[in-house]
C-alpha cells in the first residue's frame, strides 16, 4: 500500500445468501440490485475510491453472473452502438475502468467468510488489502459528491498509523449475536484501538454494542493466521477468529466510518437501501416520496 491507496481489494461472493432464496439458487446475493445497479457494483465503485486496481472475487461453481457482468457483452454493445445508444453503451461499459483487472478464485465450499479470505492468499501477495462484503452497501454523500468512500477513509487510517483497520458502526445491544463485537479504546474522534474481538456475543456478554461491519484493512500476516483458524461459531472458519490472533502482534483499529450502512443481506435493509437511492434518482425521487407518503399509486 503506497500513500494510502489499496492496490488490491478482496470481495467474498461465495456464501450461499439463504436469506434470499430461491432468488439466490443461481446468483449471488451481491447481484441483488439497488434500483438499476446490482450490490457487487456499488462495492466495485467503492474499491476503485480506494485506489484499487485489482479486484479479487472469491466465488462459488455455481453462481458465474459476476464474472459475466465484469466481462465485455459482444453482442449487447454491438448492438446498442448499431442502433446509436451511446448512453445505455457507456453504462454497459462503464462497469469497470479499464485499468482495473478482475481476478476469479472460487472457495470450493461455503466453510465461511475467514475460509473466503483465504482462498484470496496467493493473488492478495505480500502488501495490505482490503475486504469488502458488498451486502453491506455504505454511502457516502451523493454519486459523483467527492466525497471518501468508506474504504478509502479506512486505507488513509492504515497507512497513517501503520495499523489493520476495521470498519465498526454501533448497533442495538440486543443485535450484538449478529456481530463480531470489539472492546475497543478511543485514540481519535473516530478511532479506536481494538483490545479483543469477539464473534456473535449475546447481548449479557459482549464487551460494547460496537460491531463489526463489511470493510477491512488487513495486512497479509492474516493469512497464516487465518490457516491456524479452527472453525468457530456456526462451525465457519471466522474472519473474527483470525483479527482476535493479529491483534496480539499488531494494533488493529476500529474505524466509525462517515456515511450511511444499509444491511442488504436481509429483505429489509434491501428495500431500505432502494428507497434511499430512489429518493434520490431525478427521474423517480418526487414519485417514490409520493409514494412513501402513502399518496402515489
Ligand atoms: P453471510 O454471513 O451474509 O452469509 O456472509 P451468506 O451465506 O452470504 O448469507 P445468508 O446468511 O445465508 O443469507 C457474509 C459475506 O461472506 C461471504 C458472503 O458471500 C457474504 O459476502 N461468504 C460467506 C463467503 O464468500 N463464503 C462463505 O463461506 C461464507
Amino acid at each position: 500500500m503506497k500513500n494510502g491507496r489499496l492496490r488490491k481489494v478482496v470481495f467474498p461472493v461465495a456464501g450461499l445468501g439463504t436469506r434470499f432464496l430461491p432468488a439466490t439458487k443461481v446468483v449471488a446475493k451481491e447481484m441483488l440490485p439497488v434500483l438499476d445497479r446490482p450490490l457487487i457494483q456499488y462495492a466495485v465503485d467503492e474499491a476503485v475510491d480506494a485506489g484499487a486496481d485489482t479486484l479479487i472475487f472469491v466465488t462459488n461453481r455455481y453462481k458465474h453472473a459476476i464474472a459475466d457482468y465484469f466481462d465485455k457483452a459482444y453482442e449487447l454493445e454491438s448492438k446498442l452502438a448499431q442502433a446509436g445508444k451511446e448512453e445505455l453503451l457507456a453504462l454497459v461499459q462503464g462497469t469497470l475502468p479499464r485499468n482495473v483487472r478482475c481476478v476469479f478464485v472460487t472457495q470450493p465450499e461455503a466453510l465461511g467468510l475467514g475460509h473466503a479470505v483465504l482462498c484470496a492468499k496467493q493473488v492478495a501477495g505480500d502488501e495490505p488489502f482490503g475486504v469488502i462484503l458488498a451486502d453491506d452497501l455504505i454511502v457516502n454523500g451523493a454519486p459523483g459528491s467527492g466525497k471518501a468512500g468508506a474504504l478509502r477513509q479506512m486505507a488513509e487510517v492504515a497507512a497513517r498509523e501503520d495499523a489493520g483497520v476495521l470498519a465498526v458502526e454501533e448497533v442495538p445491544r440486543a443485535d450484538t449475536r449478529k456481530y463480531g463485537i470489539v472492546d475497543a479504546e478511543s485514540i481519535s474522534a473516530r478511532s479506536a484501538r481494538i483490545r479483543m474481538v469477539v464473534e456473535k456475543p449475546a447481548p449479557e456478554v459482549a464487551p460494547s454494542n460496537l460491531a463489526i461491519v463489511g470493510r477491512y484493512v488487513l495486512p497479509p500476516r492474516i493469512f497464516p493466521l487465518l490457516e491456524q483458524t479452527r472453525p468457530g461459531a456456526g462451525g465457519e472458519i471466522q474472519l473474527t477468529d483470525a483479527i482476535e490472533a493479529l491483534l496480539h502482534e499488531m494494533p488493529v483499529l476500529a474505524y466509525c466510518f462517515e456515511g450511511t450502512r444499509f444491511d442488504c443481506g436481509n429483505k429489509l435493509g434491501l428495500v431500505k437501501a432502494t428507497l434511499h437511492m430512489a429518493l434520490q434518482d431525478p427521474q423517480i425521487g418526487g414519485e417514490t416520496a409520493k409514494l412513501v407518503r402513502g399518496q402515489g399509486a
